[in-house]
């Protein structure tokens, strides 16, 4: 059991500083379990801690994990220079708790970007060595052949890596579109393979991670959702 001050709970969450929490509390602003509470000394259990700040409910979270369906023309860095951050898609709370994406999509690309403050998970994820297969559909310039496809089984060779890059799986699905499987998260690695290959992508949209898919999460494109522990585990490839 975890107990936390409501003004430290507050605080955790992203609401705000201590400043700015214990004055919400004091103005009568925070309800606990549907109880006003306006004493930011009182310490609560935060296991199934369900609070509510100006009158939206909130539960305790010690870490959040979560899924964007990330439009067309949103940044995936920090820092966005040149387009609106994708953080700027979520509500404030998240980026005060220090959510980051995991990993990166480029920012015209389309689909599943997962995001967290959980920095084990960050890492898990994004390690090269967690060998977790990425779905991509890409839309290509000139049809897609069996050629095309063998070249992406292959493998092909990108300027700066030192061995060739192979598509995990790759399929046509229309005449201007393949699914790729990717293991690997290099920099626009879709992009670089197919013009390795000799091709353009066009359009890229990202559909799963791991066992987990997009379209089975009824998140619309520019929303995001908590995922579930069940969902997590889909995550990690099965032994
Ligand atoms: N590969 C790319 O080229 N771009 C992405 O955004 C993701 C994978």
């Amino acid at each position: 059991m975890k107990k936390l001050s409501l003004d430290r709970v507050l605080q955790t969450q992203g609401f705000g500083s201590r400043k700015w929490c214990r004055a919400a509390i004091e103005s009568g602003e925070v309800c606990v379990g549907g109880e006003l509470v306006q004493d930011y000394r009182a310490e609560f259990d935060t296991s199934d801690l369900v609070f509510s700040v100006f009158d939206e409910p909130w539960q305790y979270r010690e870490h959040v994990y979560l899924v964007l369906n990330k439009p067309t023309g949103y940044e995936c860095s920090r820092k966005p220079s040149h387009h609106p951050g994708v953080l700027s898609l979520l509500p404030e709370q998240f980026a005060r708790r220090d959510v980051q994406p995991v990993g990166r999509l480029d920012h015209d690309t389309t689909g599943m970007l997962l995001m967290s403050d959980d920095g084990a998970f960050i890492h898990a994820q994004s390690s090269p060595k967690s060998h977790i297969p990425k779905v991509y559909i890409a839309t290509t310039h000139d049809p897609v052949t069996p050629e095309l496809i063998a070249r992406l089984l292959g493998g092909v060779k990108l300027h700066d890596e030192p061995l060739p890059l192979s598509a995990l799986r790759c399929d046509q699905v229309g005449e201007h579109q393949m699914e790729i499987v990717l293991e690997q998260g290099k920099y626009h690695q879709v992009k670089r393979m197919l013009a390795a290959a000799g091709n353009h992508c066009s359009a890229l949209s990202r559909v799963a991670i791991g066992q987990l898919a997009l379209d089975t999460l009824g998140v619309a494109e520019g929303d995001w959702a908590y995922l579930s522990a069940r969902q997590i585990e889909k995550l990690v490839p099965s032994e």
